[in-house]
């Protein structure tokens, strides 16, 4: 059954009913995967609603367009507004956001240069991606057969649509195998990342997670586990993983947006650690989900408020999003 949406959906500037929010079967991105999006949550926190680190992800947007040689008439702050203007004309108080910039309706062909670039941003309410157990007590995933694509293929920087592609191979094949998500190696052979989350390992008390040149997405949870494990005095190391370093993990975890973070607690059968949330995991967990749900400080400025009743503190004390 196809997913009910509800409200309004932003494009280009107007807020246009769910229902009628539709394209041309001759826009450009529908042939070729032609576009770049991203995946942000705003969350109901007892100081009203917030984005979490809403000008990272408007930046990576506005970089993976760059990447794809799209311009578009707004640059990160007025993605940022756009967003919340979406989620304020649909009332929501926690959802999903998925701002979209693509090629549109212009000519046929593999050029996209002669195609318009169009933006849309859609919010719909949206709960635990890799189900509602999965935060607890982790998920059985595999080591897919089908490799992320190598360096100056798809570039890895740019969140697009097209790598998506990838993303579904990884995904079914894990799927119809009775798993719930796939690591994929990188095209040397080392860890990369799940379809749609990066991925963390614990051994011996020290946190290791693939390098960017590992073919990963730079993710923005990522970076956020990064830097909350740091603040909590652990140990980070960015490094290239083989993969049978997964199989005698004492933890590993997935991380991002959609699956905020989700331990794994077994790899193609091998069973990780404990076999459930390892107390690292939960450590870092419980810390995100205290920012994110606004019970511990926003010291890092991750939080913006979607509402004007929430306090002006902490809006001022918002990350500040260095170029590149
Ligand atoms: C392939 C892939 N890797 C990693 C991530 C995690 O990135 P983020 O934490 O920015 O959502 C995502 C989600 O967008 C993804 O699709």
């Amino acid at each position: 059954m196809a997913f009910a949406g509800t409200g309004s959906i932003w494009m280009n500037g107007s807020l246009v009913n769910w229902a009628d929010a539709k394209i041309h079967i001759m826009s450009h991105v529908v042939h070729y995967g032609s576009g770049v999006f991203e995946g942000a949550r705003c969350y109901d926190t007892p100081k009203g609603s917030a984005c979490f680190r809403l000008q990272a992800h408007m930046k990576r947007l506005v970089n993976s367009a760059k990447i794809y040689r799209m311009e578009y008439s707004l640059e990160v702050e007025g993605f940022c507004q756009a967003v919340l203007d979406t989620i304020r004309a649909n009332g929501f108080k926690s959802c999903y956001i998925r701002p979209l910039v693509y090629r549109g309706y212009g000519a046929p062909g593999v050029n996209p240069l002669a195609s318009p670039v169009d933006a849309a941003i859609l919010c719909w309410e949206w709960g635990q991606y890799l189900g509602p157990e999965a935060l607890e007590k982790g998920v059985d995933v595999c080591v897919s057969s089908w490799a992320r694509s190598a360096p100056n293929t798809f570039p890895t920087a740019a969140k697009a649509t097209a790598n998506y592609a990838s993303g579904q191979l990884i995904k079914m094949e894990a799927v119809l195998d009775g798993y719930s998500e796939g690591i994929a190696l990188d095209v040397a052979g080392h860890v990369s990342e799940g379809s749609g989350e990066n991925i963390f390992l614990v051994r011996d008390g020290v946190i290791y997670t693939p390098p960017l040149s590992s073919s990963v997405l730079q993710g923005i949870t990522r970076d956020s586990v990064i830097t909350i494990a740091r603040d909590l005095g652990y140990e980070v190391r960015e490094e290239a993983l083989l993969r049978e370093s997964l199989y005698i993990a004492d933890e590993l975890f997935f991380v991002g947006t959609a699956a905020e973070i989700t331990p794994i607690r077994s790899v193609d059968k091998i069973v990780i650690g404990p076999g459930h949330c390892g107390p690292i995991t939960k450590t870092i967990q419980a810390r995100f989900f205290d920012i994110i749900e606004g019970r511990s400080p926003d010291s890092h400025g991750w939080l913006t408020y979607v509402y004007p009743e929430a306090s002006s503190a902490d809006t001022k004390n918002r990350e500040k999003v260095v170029s590149g």
